[in-house]
């Protein structure tokens, strides 16, 4: 995965609709007790004896271990929001995520092979205490992106091999939000992410 800076100023308001109109309502960060355990587990999944752990396990694709709120069908109408407002700048696929971590938030290490494609992911953190880590499918190093405060955007491919298949995982101090979707090609992806950066 790849971060890119997020230029464009109109893109901005766009992402701060999102943020005021969808993220920060507060029935999404509604959530049980945080406890010890739970703090523990946040640091365990996203760990590397984790990630060799599930590799010998196996997965459907999906985390196995998370703590966040995902949005489900019966709020699938603020995904076609949040889709339709891309949809001005980007031509997208799929929507494929719209998730809120609270603090201590995680998801543990897994590949979304199940949704392989060219991806965007798009992160609001609020104080930027928080990170996205991966696995690079062929040198197996593992790299760790800090999130920043406010919105942060990155690209990359989910493979759906595996080979090709881009282990990753994410944790948060702070409340933080993903929004993910994939293109139909490599080259919708790189219209998007000049689009993003602001060079076209
Ligand atoms: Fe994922």
């Amino acid at each position: 995965m790849e971060e890119i800076e997020i230029r464009n100023e109109n893109f901005i308001d766009v992402l701060d609709w999102i943020l005021t109109k969808i993220i920060l309502r507060d029935k999404n960060w509604k959530c049980p007790e945080i406890t010890d355990l739970l703090i523990e587990s946040s640091h365990k999944a996203c760990s590397e004896e984790y990630l060799n752990q599930i590799k010998i396990e196996g997965h459907s694709g999906l985390p196995k271990d998370s703590y966040s709120k995902t949005m489900g069908t019966t709020h699938s109408w603020d995904q076609s929001y949040v889709r339709t407002k891309l949809s001005f700048y980007f031509k997208v696929k799929k929507m494929t995520l719209l998730c809120f971590y609270p603090k201590y938030g995680f998801v543990g290490w897994h590949s979304n092979y199940d949704v392989d494609g060219y991806n965007l992911l798009l992160n609001w953190s609020e104080e930027g205490k928080g990170f996205f880590r991966f696995q690079d499918p062929k040198s197996k190093e593992i790299i760790t992106i800090p999130d920043k405060k406010g919105w942060t955007a990155k690209i990359g491919k989910f493979g759906g091999t595996a080979e090709d298949e881009l282990w990753h995982c994410a944790r948060t101090d702070c409340r933080r939000a993903s929004v993910a979707m994939i293109f139909n090609s490599k080259e919708e992806q790189t219209l998007a992410k000049h689009l993003i950066c602001g060079t076209i």
